[in-house]
C-alpha cells in the first residue's frame, strides 16, 4: 500500500515502520495516525511478520507530539472525537496487537509521541532521546492514553510529576524509571532493536500473542489477569506450536514453529 507519511520496510520476518515527516519532527496528524493504523493492521494480518519496530525519520525526533497545528482551533466535541478516534485507530490497536511491537525512540518523544512509544510492547531509546508529556503547557491533557500508560509504566507519583511539570526526561532517566528497557548510541538503536526482534521471532508467535493478551489483561479494568492467563495457557495446549515446541525439546532439536 502507498503511504504519504510513513515508510514500511520488511526484511525476513521483521518489519520496520518509520514515521516520515522529519521537517515537522514527525508530528502525528490525522492522516499519519490513519496510515499507521492501516499499516499495523496489515502487518498483523501478514503471518510472515513476527516483530515490528517503529521509529521516527531523521536523527532529531521519534515523534514531537500530536500535530498542534491541526487541532488548535478545535471545540469540545472535536477534542473528544480526536482523542477517542486516536485511541481506537492507533494507540489501543498497537497495545493489543498480536505481533510484538518495539518502540525505537530515536530523539524527542513528546506528547502523542511518548504516548505512541508507550503503546508499544516495550521501548529502547537513543542516548539523545528526550521523553515527556508537555500537554499542560498547551492547556490540554494527554489524550492518547498518556495519563494511564505513563502511570502504569513509571508509577503514579512520577507520572503526576512528569505531567504536571511537563518536564522532559533524558534517556538515562527514562531507563531508571523503567520507561525504556535499554539506551544505546543513536546509530546503534535500530540494530539493538533488531537484535531483540531476532530473539523474539525464533519463539512461538501463537504463544507470544497469548502472553501479550494475558499481560495486557492485568492492566484492563474489570478483567482478572490471572484468569486471563489460565485461559490463554490452556489454549496453547491445542496449538501446533505447542506440539512442535514440546516435541522438539523431547527430540533435542530446535523448534520450527508453524505459527498455528
Ligand atoms: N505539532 C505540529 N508541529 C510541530 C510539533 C507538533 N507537536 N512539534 C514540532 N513541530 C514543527 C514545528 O512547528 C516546526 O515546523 P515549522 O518549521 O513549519 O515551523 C518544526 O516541527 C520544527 O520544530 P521546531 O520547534 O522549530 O524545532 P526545535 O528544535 O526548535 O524544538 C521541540 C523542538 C520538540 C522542543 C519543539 O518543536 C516543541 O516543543 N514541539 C511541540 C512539543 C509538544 O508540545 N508536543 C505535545 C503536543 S500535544
Amino acid at each position: 500500500m502507498e503511504y504519504n507519511n510513513i515508510i514500511v520496510e520488511t526484511e525476513e520476518n521483521i518489519a520496520v515502520l518509520t514515521i516520515n515527516r522529519p521537517d515537522q519532527l514527525n508530528a502525528l496528524n490525522s492522516e499519519t495516525i490513519a496510515e499507521l493504523g492501516s499499516a499495523f493492521k496489515a502487518l498483523e494480518a501478514d503471518h510472515h511478520i513476527k516483530a515490528i519496530i517503529i521509529t521516527g525519520s531523521g536523527n532529531k525526533a521519534f515523534v514531537a507530539g500530536a500535530d498542534i497545528k491541526e487541532f488548535y482551533q478545535f471545540d469540545i466535541a472535536q477534542g473528544k472525537e480526536l482523542s477517542a478516534n486516536g485511541h481506537q485507530t492507533l494507540f489501543d490497536l498497537v497495545e493489543n496487537l498480536n505481533t510484538p511491537v518495539i518502540g525505537a525512540v530515536n530523539g524527542f518523544a513528546l506528547g502523542g509521541g511518548l504516548e505512541l512509544a508507550m503503546s508499544c510492547h516495550f521501548r529502547l531509546a537513543s542516548d539523545n532521546a528526550k521523553l515527556g508529556l508537555p500537554e499542560v503547557t498547551l492547556g490540554v491533557i494527554p489524550g492518547y492514553g498518556g495519563t494511564q500508560r505513563l502511570a502504569h509504566l513509571v508509577g503514579k507519583g512520577r507520572a503526576m510529576e512528569m505531567i504536571m511539570t511537563a518536564k522532559m526526561v533524558s534517556a538515562d532517566e527514562a531507563l531508571s524509571y523503567g520507561l525504556v528497557n535499554q539506551v544505546t548510541p543513536q546509530e546503534e538503536l535500530l540494530g539493538a532493536c533488531q537484535k531483540i526482534a531476532l530473539k523474539i521471532v525464533k519463539n512461538s508467535p501463537v504463544a507470544i500473542a497469548g502472553a501479550i493478551r494475558a499481560i495486557n489483561a492485568g492492566y484492563t479494568d474489570g478483567v482478572n489477569g490471572f484468569e486471563a492467563e489460565i485461559e490463554e495457557f490452556g489454549k496453547c495446549f491445542g496449538t501446533e506450536d505447542f506440539k512442535e515446541g514440546t516435541t522438539a525439546f523431547i527430540e533435542k532439536r530446535k523448534a520450527e514453529f508453524p505459527g498455528k
